[in-house]
């Protein structure tokens, strides 16, 4: 039964070869005295054919044949009748008559095919996975994710990292999701934590002295799931010693470039844009600006104050903003409707509203131009440099609803306008991320990074005084508007992380309790290090062109963090409970 060939290699150079194929049965046509069957594998499809005049046993056993059926057969490769012939197929010039069939295991009938396009949920799609992932589409996306990983061990190991892992059972991690626990049995009452990233553990290793560290690893975050993200996720995770920003950009481009040169045969421009924090919001309201099209925000707020427009003043006394985006050359395209839906859009990301003015060929249209005094609209007009054909959108509310709402104005309407150009490859670094952010809630600041992440020198006086304004030396990289990886230089010196420490109101013993095997590490020697994480399963997801990221991993979870073929998470009985001492408490 060995095979001699594949299913997808044989071509009219094999002819008069007899060969041995083994595959599933993908089509089976009966065509009176000729049985034609299409063999599958995951590297094409073979046409053979059972004549009763070659082996009338064979093709008698041909008969049961359904699909699904795993066979091998012994044949002899002919050239296909010049009719016949089909030039999308690899193996299209040929076809192998069957002299020897053997089943080799029969198949129930699927509950549905991976080949063909037929209306099947998703739910059914996943309890059989493995049914799935013999299309066409989801081979090409698990092949494409291996040249990604492939790609990414060569390049790191030809810039001297070494793979090593680290514990999946552990401790806590600072990523900022809540985590997954495991009970430990030897240890009543003591959880592990599944790790949300392996962050302590390559700063340990930089400690150790390993110089280059990098791993392909599994992460576990319990958070809210949407299209890219998932609680169980992998990341290509790098940490390196004595470097810093200038070492690290390079590096990273030109693993990225890699994998689009070896993952998709293209040529990405390096070096990638580098854009601070603080323009990518003021510019385009997000830490993850899509920069394959323009319809960037413009400050329109000292250009309308004291206007009449009470929403406009009223924003701006209460301290806030009020910012514009000129979407050019769209008032024959943005009818009324379509501004309501841009509308909700905003009002969705906490907008009261969505002001507008359509510049006609001869007047301003709009809800609001009434309140303008003409000098006022005309000084607006310029900023903004609206033209005829232009429709201007507003926002005016807290710098951080002004961000979010236009932000996804700018989304939105780009893609209501078919703006986006799908072949481009916009890479861009954000930078000088906050160091801190104030949570109203629990009236105090925490990390926007991870509390390891080291502030900017020049920064280090505003521990005290302003906190808030602290720039970090973390970095993001985005890719058509997705973050794809971000890490920072982390601190390196007790007396820095103390300051971190202290803003963020951990006290000792709590640093102790949670990091302190970290800390006494950080006191024997620690070299400068720095590091950053790739989301893997994004960035396959974005070169595959693919929805999501389910769509890029062999054996997915729902939306609610189920696993439809195994039905995990499951109830464990009782005798498990116990001897974990675990009791239940639904009240
Ligand atoms: P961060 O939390 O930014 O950094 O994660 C790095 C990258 O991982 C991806 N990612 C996810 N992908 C799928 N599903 C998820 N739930 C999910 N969460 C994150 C994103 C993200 O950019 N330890 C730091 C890195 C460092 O500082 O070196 C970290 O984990 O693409
Ligand atoms: P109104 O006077 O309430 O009818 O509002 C006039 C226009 O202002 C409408 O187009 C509203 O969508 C818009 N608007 C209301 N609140 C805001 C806001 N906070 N920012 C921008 N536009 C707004």
């Amino acid at each position: 039964m060995q095979r001699t060939h594949t299913c997808g290699e044989l071509t009219d150079k094999n002819i008069d070869q007899v060969v041995t194929l083994c595959g599933w049965i993908h089509t089976r046509r009966d065509h009176g005295g000729l049985i034609f069957i299409d063999l599958w594998d995951k590297y094409g499809l073979t046409q053979v054919v059972l004549n009763p005049q070659i082996d009338q046993l064979a093709h008698q056993e041909a008969q049961s044949l359904r699909g699904n059926f795993v066979i091998s057969v012994v044949g002899k490769v002919r050239a296909r009748p010049d009719d016949m012939i089909n030039p999308k197929l690899q193996t299209g010039a040929i076809e192998v008559y069957v002299d020897e069939l053997d089943i080799l295991n029969p198949s129930k009938t699927p509950p549905f095919s991976a080949w063909e396009s037929q209306e099947v949920g998703e739910v059914t799609r996943l309890k059989h996975r493995y049914l799935d992932l013999r299309g066409e589409e989801l081979q090409k996306n698990l092949a494409l994710r291996y040249q990604i990983t492939r790609t990414v061990r060569n390049v790191l190991h030809d810039e001297k990292f070494m793979e090593i892992e680290t514990p999946v059972l552990t401790k806590s991690t600072p990523e900022g999701a809540r985590d997954y626990l495991v009970p430990s049995r030897l240890n009543p009452k003591n959880f592990y934590a599944l790790p949300q990233s392996p962050q302590l553990f390559k700063q340990l290793l930089m400690v150790s002295g390993m110089d280059r560290y990098f791993q392909i690893v599994k992460c576990f975050r319990d958070e809210d799931l949407r299209l890219d993200r998932q609680p169980e996720f992998t990341q290509i995770d790098m940490e390196m010693s004595f470097v810093d920003e200038k070492q690290i950009f390079p590096l990273v481009e030109n693993m990225i470039a890699s994998i689009y040169k070896e993952a998709l045969g293209v040529k990405i421009e390096t070096p990638f844009a580098i854009l601070k924090y603080e323009d990518a919001i003021n510019r385009f309201g997000s830490d993850k600006p899509d920069l394959r099209f323009g319809l960037e925000i413009v400050d329109v707020s000292e250009e309308v104050k004291g206007v009449g427009f009470k929403v406009f003043t009223q924003a701006l006394e209460a301290g806030g903003q009020v910012k514009a985006i000129n979407i050019k050359q769209s008032t024959d395209t943005l009818s009324r409707k379509a501004l309501d839906n841009l509308t909700e859009v905003a009002k969705t990301y906490g907008a009261k509203g969505m002001a507008w003015i359509k510049i006609q060929e001869n007047e301003l249209q709009s809800p609001i131009v009434k309140f303008f005094e003409k000098e006022m609209l005309d000084r607006l007009i310029a900023k903004v440099e609206g033209k005829p054909g232009d429709t201007i959108v507003f926002s005016a509310d807290t710098p951080k609803i002004v961000a979010d709402s236009l932000a996804n104005v700018r989304l939105s309407a780009a893609k209501l306008l078919n703006l986006i150009d799908e072949k481009l490859i916009k890479l861009a670094w954000v930078t000088e991320f906050p160091l801190v952010e104030y949570d109203e809630e629990a009236k105090r600041h925490t990390a926007m990074h991870h509390p390891f992440t080291a502030p900017l020198d020049e920064d280090l006086d505003k521990f005290e005084s302003a906190p808030g304004e602290i720039r970090a030396r973390a970095y993001d990289l985005v890719l058509n508007g997705n973050e794809i990886g971000g890490g920072s230089i982390r601190i390196h010196r007790k007396e820095v992380q103390e300051k971190m420490f202290k803003l963020l109101g951990i006290d000792s013993e709590e640093a102790d309790s949670k990091f302190g095997f970290l800390l006494d590490a950080l006191q024997y020697g620690a070299p400068p290090h720095a590091g950053i994480a790739f989301g893997l399963d994004r960035i396959a997801m974005l070169l595959a062109g693919a929805p999501s990221i389910r769509e890029v991993i062999a054996f997915p979870k729902t939306q609610k963090a189920t696993c439809q073929m195994t039905q995990a998470p499951s109830e464990i009985d009782q005798q498990q409970l116990k001897e974990l001492k675990l009791k239940y408490d639904l009240s």
